[in-house]
């Protein structure tokens, strides 16, 4: 724990970021299941926005835990932190005027709660995305091959067999990825951001 250490405030202020960039930063938190589709979906979203002039920059689960998250596993403790160090690095790119798009199963209501008190606390607007897929349809797509790992007992702490998943229970977008197409769930989350006047 860091100690002796003081918060320095640069001059520039949101309003003038928001005036001079002609764009809100905000995180758009993606949560669900592995293989709910959230990683499929926050990529459609980036090109969307991106498409549109909207600086979007996509968090990932797999790539993020390649680097900066390299030494953490699937243990409680260590889902903790990582959320906890996604929802910080979320809250800076928001903080410069993009639209952080995260996509991590981010199973723990506490965590992303947290993440969403430490951004709202600041001005930043967090929405919370739940990708809504009955575990028997990720169970089936299965594109990685985990959950039959997991089934075999292979894959210890695995989300929704061996590892607890808690829904969100006030989500401010809920997509159905098992029956809605891709660009329906996009057009969802653009419409919300749209209705909120977080996005032009
Ligand atoms: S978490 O729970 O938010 O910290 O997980 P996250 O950082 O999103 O990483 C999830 C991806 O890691 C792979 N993987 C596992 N997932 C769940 N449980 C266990 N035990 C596990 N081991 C590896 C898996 O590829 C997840 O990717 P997605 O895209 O969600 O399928």
């Amino acid at each position: 724990m860091a100690t002796n250490i003081t918060f320095h405030a640069g001059s520039v202020t949101r309003e003038e970021r928001n005036t001079f960039l002609h764009q809100k930063g905000l995180t758009v938190w993606l949560t669900g299941l592995s293989a709910s589709g959230k990683s499929t979906i926050a990529c459609a979203l980036e090109q969307h926005l991106l498409q549109h002039g909207i600086n979007a920059y996509r968090l990932d689960g797999d790539n993020v835990r390649f680097g900066l998250n390299n030494d953490l596993g699937f243990s409680e403790k260590d889902r903790n932190e990582n959320i906890r160090r996604i929802g910080h690095v979320a809250k800076l790119f928001a903080d410069a005027n993009v639209v952080a798009i995260t996509s991590f199963i981010s199973p723990y209501r506490k965590d992303r709660d947290s993440a969403r008190e430490f951004h709202e606390k600041d001005g930043l607007p967090f929405i919370e995305v739940f990708v809504d897929c009955p575990l028997e349809v990720a169970e089936k797509r299965d594109p990685k091959g985990l959950y039959k790992k997991a089934r075999e007992g292979k894959i210890p702490e695995f989300t929704g067999i061996s590892a607890p998943y808690e829904a969100p229970a006030k989500p401010e977008v809920v997509v159905s990825s098992h029956t809605s197409s891709v660009s329906e769930c996009v057009h969802q989350i653009v419409q919300y951001l749209e209705s909120q006047n977080l996005v032009k």
